[in-house]
């Protein structure tokens, strides 16, 4: 399903892999136009549905994918149906969102680009984790925050405005200005939203900021990010030392200090593949990602590392699994299949 399909670039992407693409727009011209596209691109026509959100579909069962670029931009009014939720604030978004869970089959996944408030007196990551359904697992990334001086500016821009008489231009920009001042919001962020139906009794939602290039595309990505959730939910501590991890691919390590010193301040694991994370770690996360190829299990890495420090074995693998765990999470270390 891809909901405000516009010219139909997304329903263009998902008739690559699905075997039935349904594809939604308030606007109707949006329809011929997405009609257009997939014909002179030798794709299957798609069930083409006009109307708002989930309404053109409510009587239809679920789905496996769900994407959407919807009309996020928080602005007065409902000027531009390209751009404009039209429902105040970031309410188009997050209906968007929490309706989205009981619209996916079990194991299927929602994903949207989308806006949200940063508001004064509310954590932004709680804001969004209160947008995510029952039942679904959710990874949300913050790309960018803007004030919202640079957002009305950008959108205003983006709207040809700034081409417009100046005191027209002038008004819309206050009118933008004083709608955020009544909802308290100081600066706007963009980024991802996915969902996964899961029905799992502790939902895993990862909202975080990386502002940072990726590797595009993040399909496979994604997909190991929802795998590594799941075998992290079926894996306590003891189960995490009984396992088998290798280091993924492309993982180089960084050390940061002083030239000729025996140590290292910071050492530094990166990513040159995918979300190309970074994250520092100590001497035993280093040495243990280093060593791991799968052979031995990570209770038995750890033993080895406890020897050559002269640690107590039993408590490097007492504070060791937390480590281990967020290695895993931010996709360090596999498990070995
Ligand atoms: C930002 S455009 C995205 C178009 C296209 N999917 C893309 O990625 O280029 C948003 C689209 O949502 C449509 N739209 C606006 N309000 C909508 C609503 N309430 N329900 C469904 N679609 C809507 C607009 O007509 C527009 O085509």
């Amino acid at each position: 399903l891809d909901l405000g399909t516009g010219s139909g670039i997304q329903a263009l992407h998902a008739a690559q892999h699905a075997t039935r693409v349904t594809a939604t727009d308030l606007n109707p011209r949006a329809l011929h136009i997405t009609a257009l596209t997939l014909a002179l691109s030798g794709a299957p026509a798609a069930d083409l549905r006009e109307g708002s959100l989930f309404e053109p579909v409510a009587d239809d069962g679920t789905y496996d994918l769900i994407v959407s670029n919807p009309p996020f931009v928080i602005s007065p009014g409902a000027r531009l149906t390209y751009r404009d939720g039209g429902m105040g604030g970031d309410d188009l978004c997050r209906t968007l969102v929490q309706e989205a869970g009981d619209r996916l089959n079990d194991g299927g996944y929602a994903q949207f680009l989308a806006n949200w408030q940063h508001v004064e007196g509310e954590e932004w990551q709680d804001r969004l984790r209160s947008w995510v359904p029952r039942g679904c697992d959710a990874w949300i990334v913050q790309r960018e925050v803007q004030d919202v001086t640079q957002y009305a500016e950008l959108w205003l821009r983006d709207a040809g405005d700034h081409r417009s008489d100046p005191v027209e231009y002038q008004a819309r920009y206050d009118a933008w200005l004083d709608e955020f001042e009544a909802r308290k919001v100081k600066s706007v962020g963009f980024g991802w939203i996915t969902l996964r139906k899961s029905a799992a009794a502790q939902p895993s939602v990862v909202v975080e900021e990386w502002p940072h290039p990726v590797e595009q595309p993040l399909g496979d990505t994604v997909r190991a990010h929802f795998d590594r959730v799941d075998y992290l939910r079926a894996h306590d501590d003891a189960a995490l030392l009984a396992g088998h991890f290798v280091l993924a691919g492309e993982v180089v390590q960084e050390q940061v200090g002083l030239p000729g010193a025996e140590d290292p301040e910071h050492v530094v694991l990166r990513q040159h593949r995918g979300m190309r994370r970074a994250t520092k770690v100590d001497t035993v996360g280093a040495g243990f990602a280093g060593v791991c190829d799968g052979t031995l299990s990570a209770g038995r890495i750890l033993d080895a590392i406890a020897q050559l420090v002269g640690e107590d074995p039993v408590l490097l693998r007492d504070r060791t699994p937390s480590q281990i765990r967020l290695l895993v999470e931010q996709g360090f270390l596999e498990p070995a299949r």
